[in-house]
């Protein structure tokens, strides 16, 4: 099989025909910006021991997550400001994850009101940080109970928002679009008094669980000690995530934390990873290794930015093409066959080990 736009193919192209600011704003790291270029590699230290001889001729991507019926399990992670890269922003990102058989993770950030989202939406979830002032929180979640979220993404990894090393902080739009979902609570705010409260702890997971009655997953969590007190606490899933390398320059690449963070969960929750996927194999090594799903953040926008809802949908097809080409020829005709056994570290290739 032949796919014409590789996500490097895409990410070309996006730079092109998006502001310097908005492109900034979305490849930035932290710091240095050593953690970009890491989290892609550490996928590479992973090495394939293929089964051969397994009748591939029929190959399933699809899967059930938290109750979701999908057709890939890639979904698209929460990222702010969609409207800075394509003026139908996160409708298009929404109508392209529905039309890929996907789910949509929508940020906080959202540069639409989630009610006009999830009216795009096929299975969505909202990701929420837990506001100073409990009121604003407890409101939008009401909100996204009401409109069909399944879940909520608690991102666990931003008590505060880090400085980063390129792009504004509130985003490339203006303060009031970078905040369509709390508009009405600008008043006399700053931004961070709207996206976080760095008090909390993980008695939060269970308040957002009571309050919305849905399954509560906590995002950021890159520890087998962490990941089991989110799940003590009420999680009903984690997802391991280092924020794209946006938060501490130097955090553990995901590829590298994953099995640590299934081997503590895995058997009780749905573990899920992002950062620095970008191919086919890297989402087979993520499913290999024990993730029950990957999100994909900065490829689904360069999709966006280069056309839209099709240009979303083409990312996510071209990525399960390719981790579905993949699975067959490491002999696996569906998620559930990729396993431990089918992926090794690289130095233990080398020692034969
Ligand atoms: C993010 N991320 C993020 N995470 C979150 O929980 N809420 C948010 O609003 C945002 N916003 C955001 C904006 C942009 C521009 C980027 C690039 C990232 C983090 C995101 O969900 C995810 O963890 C990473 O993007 C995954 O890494 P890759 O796929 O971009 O390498
Ligand atoms: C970011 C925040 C908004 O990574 O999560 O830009």
């Amino acid at each position: 099989m032949l796919f014409t736009m590789t996500v490097r193919d895409m990410r070309l192209r996006a730079e092109g025909l998006i502001s310097p600011e908005a492109w900034d704003y979305l490849e930035t790291g932290v710091g240095g910006e050593a953690g970009l270029g890491r989290a892609e590699n550490a996928w590479k230290s992973w090495r394939f021991r293929p089964r051969v001889l397994r009748d591939v001729s029929t190959i399933s991507t699809s899967c059930t997550l938290l109750g979701d019926d999908l057709e890939t399990p890639i979904l698209v992670a929460p990222t702010a400001c969609h409207r800075a890269y394509h003026p139908e922003g996160e409708l298009a990102t929404a109508k392209g994850a529905r039309e890929s058989g996907s789910l949509l993770c929508l940020s906080t950030r959202s540069t639409t009101p989630l009610e006009d989202v999830a009216a795009e939406a096929g299975p969505w979830w909202m990701q929420i940080y837990v506001t100073a002032d409990r009121g604003i929180t407890e409101e939008m979640v009401g909100r996204a109970v009401e409109s069909g979220s399944t879940a909520l993404v608690l991102t666990g990894d931003t008590p505060y928002v880090s400085r980063r090393a390129r792009g504004g902080e509130a985003g490339p739009v203006p303060e009031e679009v970078a905040m369509a979902n709390v508009r009405e609570h600008m008043e006399g705010r700053s931004i961070d008094d709207l996206v976080a409260d760095p008090s909390i702890t993980p008695a939060a997971i269970n308040w957002l669980a009571e309050l919305s009655g849905l399954p509560v997953l906590v995002k950021g969590v890159v520890r087998a000690d962490d990941a089991q007190s989110c799940v003590d606490a009420g999680a009903a899933g984690v997802i391991v995530s280092n924020h794209g390398a946006r938060q501490i320059d130097g955090t553990i690449e995901t590829a590298r934390a994953l099995p640590e963070v299934v081997s503590a969960v895995g058997r009780q929750v749905p573990v899920l990873v992002d950062g620095g996927i970008r191919t086919g194999a890297d989402v087979a090594i993520g499913l290999a290794l024990g993730a029950a799903a990957v999100l994909i953040g900065r490829p689904a926008i360069y999709g966006l930015a280069c056309n839209g809802a099709a240009g979303v949908a083409e990312v996510v097809n071209g990525l399960t093409a390719e981790a579905a080409e993949v699975m067959g020829l490491l002999g696996s005709t569906c998620l559930a066959d990729l396993d431990r056994s089918l992926v090794t570290p690289y130095s233990d290739a080398l020692a034969g080990g």
